[in-house]
């Protein structure tokens, strides 16, 4: 698969979660907790294979990029931290909501740059063929996803 086609697909699938998340009641602890345990592993794997993938490769292939990306590292930063910390916060902790919620706008934000900003430069400047090969090893990538998101790179730098 192509990897911008891919990486769209898993924003995605977290934005979906995000909207079961809203639509869930305040009280709904159990499934708030459940919708939330599956947007950390979505989001750890996510950032885990751009982190190892997508981001260096397309800084060394479009360096115009560059900066695009720093900025996105910086933001996977947060928000694997943001995510390390719902991992072990009750959902009738009175910020667990608020938590949420910011962490959404992050990576809201996020993926409208990801996708309205740089990937189209990426994707002009390195063509099908190169695309579908990252696709690739991204899917390769995957199977080595940490369940931790202090994990990622991006946490530690
Ligand atoms: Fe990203
Ligand atoms: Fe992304």
């Amino acid at each position: 698969m192509d990897a911008i086609v891919l990486l769209k697909e898993d924003h995605k699938t977290v934005e979906k979660l995000f909207k079961q998340f809203e639509k869930a009641g305040d009280e709904a602890y159990d499934e708030k907790r459940k919708l939330v345990d599956q947007i950390i592993g979505e989001l750890t794997t996510h950032a885990y294979i751009e982190e190892e993938v997508f981001y260096p490769v397309a800084r060394a292939e479009v360096p115009e990029t560059s900066d695009h990306i720093l900025e996105s590292v910086e933001e996977h930063h947060v928000v694997v931290w943001m995510l390390s910390e719902l991992k072990d916060m009750d959902p009738r902790d009175e910020r667990f909501d608020a938590k949420v919620t910011v962490l959404m706008e992050n990576v809201r934000h996020h993926v409208e740059e990801e996708e309205d900003e740089w990937f189209p430069e990426v994707r002009k400047a390195m063509g099908r063929k190169r695309l579908q090969e990252l696709g690739e090893e991204m899917e390769k990538a995957r199977a080595k996803a940490p369940g931790e998101p202090l994990a990622v790179s991006s946490a530690q730098q």
